[in-house]
């Protein structure tokens, strides 16, 4: 089977390392890829992954028999739409039901149909609205603007002028409407179902870290690093999540017409009153969907391609192996309000292996050294590196490309494994203005959260 993955992050590598693994995937091209993928997988420069007519050409080029899209923005913008119309199977939604991540209000308004607990929630298009929405739902405030952001439309504060003052930013924009919410209390956990249209399997809970710095403190970002599984959450979450939530929203959008195929993502609230969705995005997430990725067992290839061609059915439920895993990201300097690129980066070895530590800058100096042959020693699975914001500079050297620069991420018998041995790898890798949480995965490790 050959297998087009379009996207460029992390995400998308973890995705291309996954489906190599499966022997019935023969080929994956990556577009557009990165340097890391260009390691494991054929990459093809694609300059923009919206370009529906540009990826079915290419869809075309490659006689491809799947097509994996990792991003929402070209699912949003109807690119699985116009493969599905050229006769490949896709694993990701149309354009119709991607609107489960493309509008909040839209979403809001299926999870009603379909009785699906989530926050209350007032759509407002005017201040009058916003401001009679935060005074009866009360403090803190959440603010959402209804279309895509890239993680900036939310805001969250005790501050009635705070949340006024971003309700009047995001309604001043074309069409502008903002979603006003109650605030969940209680930690976030995130479940990856995988679609075919009618049949949904979930995998294994991952919990991602959003603010900057440790301790949640600073502004939100893409995601710092995650881990899976959750030895605090409930036995049976996943099977739940998919009992009250994505089956039912799956039921619902095929009984409008518009299927969903592809990964619901379920941002849960860990209630006091139970799960509640924060959000659904239609991809898996990133970091996020690595660490879930990393502990599935049932080959992904199989899996991705019985989901976009309806036959999940057929599927055993899936498999995941009980170690844990952990993910951490080294952001850029300036990340998240910017990102600097061009950074030489060091101690990631561009070879098949892909690990930390192993080739240019490993600083013997430091107590860095003996870490690989620690883990050797010691039986353990060496951390990864999967590369998001990377390029080649001009002389072929590894640079800063992005916010997100790479990810680092391990499989441990336990969290505390996982994560001792990503941190020993992270600090192998160098590049100027590097900066990453010292803090993922550490309460879960010491059993320090709790219900
Ligand atoms: P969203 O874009 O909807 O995922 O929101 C981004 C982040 O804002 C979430 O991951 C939460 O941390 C926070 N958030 C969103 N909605 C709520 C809510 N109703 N209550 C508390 N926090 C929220
Ligand atoms: N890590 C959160 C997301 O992918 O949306």
């Amino acid at each position: 089977m050959k297998v087009l993955v379009l996207g460029s992050g992390a995400r998308e590598h973890a995705l291309v390392r996954g489906l190599l693994a499966d022997p019935v995937v023969t080929d994956v091209i990556a577009a557009p890829g990165n340097p890391g993928m260009a390691v494991d997988a054929v990459c093809e420069p694609l300059a923009d992954i919206t370009d529906a007519a540009a990826v079915t050409a290419l869809a075309a080029r490659h006689t491809v028999d799947l097509v994996v899209v990792g991003p929402e923005a070209p699912l949003v913008a109807g690119v699985g739409d116009a493969l599905r119309a050229a006769g490949y199977a896709v694993y990701g939604p149309d354009a119709a039901a991607a609107r489960l991540e493309g509008s909040k209000a839209f979403a809001k308004e299926v999870m009603a149909t379909a009785s699906v607990p989530t926050a209350l929630a007032h759509v407002c298009t005017t201040l009058t609205e916003v401001a009679a929405a935060l005074d009866a739902l009360g403090a803190p405030h959440v603010v959402k603007e209804d279309g895509l952001a890239a993680g900036k439309g939310v805001v969250v504060t005790d501050d009635r002028a705070v949340a006024l003052t971003h309700a009047e930013a995001c309604l001043s924009r074309p069409g502008g409407q903002v979603v006003v919410e109650e605030y969940l209390d209680g930690p976030e956990v995130s479940v990856f179902c995988i679609c075919d249209g009618s049949s949904v399997r979930a995998l294994s809970p991952a919990q991602d870290f959003k603010r900057i710095f440790d301790g949640d403190q600073g502004p939100n970002t893409g995601g710092m690093g995650a881990y899976s599984p959750l030895p605090w959450a409930p036995a049976h979450l996943a099977d739940h999540v998919i009992e009250v939530i994505a089956q039912p929203v799956v039921d619902e959008m095929r009984r409008r017409g518009t299927p969903f195929v592809g990964t619901l993502y379920v941002g849960l609230a860990m209630t006091s009153r139970g799960p509640r969705v924060v959000e659904f995005n239609v991809r898996f997430g990133d970091p996020d969907g690595q660490v879930s990725l990393a502990r599935l067992v049932t080959p992904l290839g199989g899996l991705l391609y019985a989901a976009a061609t309806g036959r999940l059915e057929e599927m055993d439920d899936l498999h995941h192996r009980p170690e844990a895993a952990v993910v951490v990201v080294a952001a850029s300097a300036g990340y998240p309000a910017s990102s600097r690129s061009g950074d030489v980066i060091t101690g990631v070895a561009l070879d098949a292996e892909g690990a930390a530590g192993t080739a240019q800058g490993a600083d013997e100096t430091d107590g860095a050294d003996g870490a690989d042959g620690a883990e050797v020693a010691a039986g353990r699975r060496p951390a990864e590196v999967l590369h998001a914001g990377t390029a080649l500079d001009a002389e072929g050297r590894l640079v800063t490309a992005g916010g997100r620069v790479l990810n680092v991420l391990a499989v441990g018998d336990d969290l505390a494994e996982a994560r001792d041995t990503a941190y020993r790898a992270l600090g192998d890798v160098r590049f100027a203005g590097m900066h990453y949480r010292r803090d993922i995965a550490l309460a879960a490790a010491r059993g320090e959260i709790h219900l």
